[in-house]
């Protein structure tokens, strides 16, 4: 019996920065954020957003469609959570109207959980007793210091997806490849809102883990790289997915003329990207959600993704996609989330960077901005407070 997974939807903020407005505050050449990163806008929460309220809006259309008892298992991926102790995931919990007989935990590592929390909801799902499901949530939300390198990349999303047995989009491979380093490419101290990264350094780390999580998924599948169809790969920044086929073709094929081939296996997942920024756990899976509802023809197809978290730990998987796969996308709603966005001006991008949670216990009830089902609607005694929104 296959299990993978069952339905995928994704969600992004409904404002963004055009990279023209930040080249011109930076005094940086468009073209360097446009073709050097391959980025064309970032996705930007309004202070009644963040990553509770992104997982919940992204998990909504999923739980429409089922009857939300079956299920057991809520795994939520981030590294940009809200609390040193409570689950992100109890807050959806709560706002979904799940079961209380279901297992609720927050992952982090990085980039790289929402793999994690996947490969662990799949196992799970495989060898439950009962017709039971999982949901698996990523989501984040990208920051580095203002005029710092990474700054151009930043974004936030959030993707969630339904494990099931027998699953109507992807039936995962029992195979995977892995590679784990301590290695400081990236990290955020605990007392700090933005990442710190060696970016030069971290992309070095990311293409070495990609080809040696891709040796080990070929030492342990036997396949060749001729039998996946496309290839979907965690994503910083568009460029680096092209950058990271390259290296893999190169170590499976031994040919240095690649670039034509590493667009064409990987870029109709792009597009999400370009328009939202890294989206950290959820990014991999936000490519993956681009390229099924951008390609019509990935029925039967095996599909390869590469997970990345810095760190670092990276892993090479796959899937075989259903031939029903059509049926069951959300394509027709991210379309219109992308194309129903407000563009911010510069100087609001900056004035909302800097805006902060209070830390004083006192209550506030936070403006109303444009956002999905769910908001973050203020804080009293150090208590978040979310709430649905009127439509
Ligand atoms: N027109 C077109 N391309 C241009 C350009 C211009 N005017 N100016 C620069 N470029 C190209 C560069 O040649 C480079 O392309 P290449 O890598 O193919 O050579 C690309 O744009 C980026 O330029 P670079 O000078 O390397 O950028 P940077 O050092 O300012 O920042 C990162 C790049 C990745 C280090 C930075 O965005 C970062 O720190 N990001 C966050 C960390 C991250 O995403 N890591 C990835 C692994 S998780």
């Amino acid at each position: 019996m296959s299990v993978g997974i069952d339905l995928i939807s994704f969600y992004t903020s409904r404002y963004y920065l055009g990279l023209e407005s930040l080249a011109q505050a930076r005094g940086v050449d468009y073209e360097k954020y446009r073709s050097g990163l391959g980025q064309e806008k970032m996705a930007i929460p309004p202070p009644d957003e963040d990553v509770i309220t992104m997982g919940a809006s992204a998990a909504k259309p999923i739980l429409d469609q089922i009857d939300v008892n079956d299920v057991e298992l809520l795994l939520f991926a981030t590294e940009s959570g809200v609390d040193q102790s409570k689950a992100a995931g109890l807050f959806v919990h709560g706002l979904l109207n799940l079961s209380n007989r279901c297992r609720v935990v927050e992952l982090k590592e990085a980039c790289y959980s929402g793999t994690a929390a996947l490969q662990l909801a799949a196992a799970q799902i495989s060898q439950s007793l009962h017709s039971t499901k999982a949901l698996v949530i990523a989501s984040d939300v990208a920051r580095y210091d203002l005029g710092s390198p990474g700054e151009p990349t930043q974004g936030c999303g959030a993707v969630a997806m339904l494990v099931t047995l027998n699953p109507r989009i992807l039936a995962l491979d029992p195979e995977a490849g892995f590679h784990a380093a301590d290695v400081m490419d990236f990290w955020r101290p605990s007392y700090r809102d933005e990442a710190l990264v060696d970016g030069k350094f971290s992309t070095k780390v990311y293409l070495d883990t990609a080809v040696s999580a891709w040796e080990h998924y070929v030492e342990r599948s036997g396949r060749t790289i001729s039998e996946l169809y496309r290839f979907c790969y965690h994503l910083p920044f568009t460029r680096m997915g092209i950058k990271a086929h390259e290296r893999v073709l190169q170590a499976a094929e031994g040919s240095n003329d690649t670039a034509k081939h590493a667009s064409e296996a990987v870029s109709e997942g792009f597009a999400y990207t370009r328009d939202t920024g890294n989206s950290y756990t959820a990014s991999l899976f936000e490519s993956f959600a681009c390229l099924l509802d951008n390609n019509s023809e990935l029925a039967g197809k095996r599909i390869g993704l590469f997970s990345y978290g810095s760190g670092c730990m990276g892993e090479f998987f796959s899937g075989v996609v259903d031939p029903e796969y059509q049926k069951h996308l959300f394509s027709a709603d991210h379309k219109a989330m992308l194309e129903d966005r407000t563009q911010l001006a510069y100087q609001e991008y900056e004035d909302i960077f800097n805006l902060k949670v209070p830390e004083d216990g006192w209550k506030y009830v936070f403006a109303q901005y444009r956002t999905g089902p769910f908001r973050f609607g203020g804080i009293e005694e150090h208590k978040r407070v979310y709430e649905a929104v009127e439509t």
